[in-house]
């Protein structure tokens, strides 16, 4: 039913919106939506220490764009190992987040369009399947399940009834189990000036 009314929504307000990916002139709005949509302890999650001095996964930045193109949606993937399988072999996965709307705009299907862009994306991309933390009555309309996740854990306290996971590729999370690590690249450190 809330696939269908993403349907309606995005058939009725084609234009109040676009998606695109992030450019670096987008940060700032970026971070200022965070905090606007999840307040300060945004920083102190789980999901951030995955995150933190890392880059996203290559082309897995999103913005939603309002008609004057100022960011009113936000949602980033990440390259992570998510525990191993059956024969001890890394999981190559992505995990999501944070997914924020700038909150004049919620409840227009924008979180929804980005989410779906995100997930076509990752799967053209050829990734096998997508973590995160949230909440599942919100994240079960995309796919999202617990059950795929249910031995693995994030590197600190977590909910697991919220740490839900989607397979691109069938049967790409079977036996998965182990902690997640970040995989992906490192923000590049600024030179250290050298005392004159
Ligand atoms: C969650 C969020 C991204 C949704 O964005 P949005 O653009 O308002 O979402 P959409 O318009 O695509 O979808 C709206 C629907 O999602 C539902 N919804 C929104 N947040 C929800 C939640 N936390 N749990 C369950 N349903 C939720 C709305 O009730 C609405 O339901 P309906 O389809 O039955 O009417 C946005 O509200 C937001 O940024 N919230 C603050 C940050 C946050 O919580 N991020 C997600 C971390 S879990």
């Amino acid at each position: 039913m809330a696939a269908v009314l993403d349907s309606v929504r995005a058939f009725f307000a084609p234009s109040i919106f676009t998606i695109d990916s992030e450019n670096p002139s987008d940060v700032v709005p970026r971070e200022n939506l965070l905090d606007r949509a999840m307040g300060p302890n945004r920083r102190k999650k789980s999901s951030e220490k995955i995150r933190r001095g890392r880059i996203p996964a290559e082309g897995l930045a999103l913005v939603a764009r309002d008609r004057d193109g100022h960011v009113i949606g936000t949602v980033r993937l990440w390259n992570i190992e998510a525990g191993v399988n059956a024969d001890g072999t890394s999981i190559n996965a992505l995990l999501l987040g944070p997914l924020a709307v700038d909150p004049t705009f919620e409840g227009k299907g924008v979180g929804s369009a980005v989410m779906r862009a995100a997930i076509l994306e990752a799967k053209n991309r050829g990734h096998g399947a997508i973590l995160l933390v949230g909440d599942a009555a919100y994240y079960e309309r995309f796919g999202f399940f617990a059950e795929k996740a249910c031995h693995l854990v994030m590197p600190g306290p977590f909910e697991r009834s919220r740490f839900l996971a989607l397979e691109l590729t069938e049967g790409w999370l079977d036996g998965a189990a182990g902690m997640i690590v970040p995989s992906g690249r490192m923000l590049a450190k600024a030179p250290l000036r050298k005392a004159a």
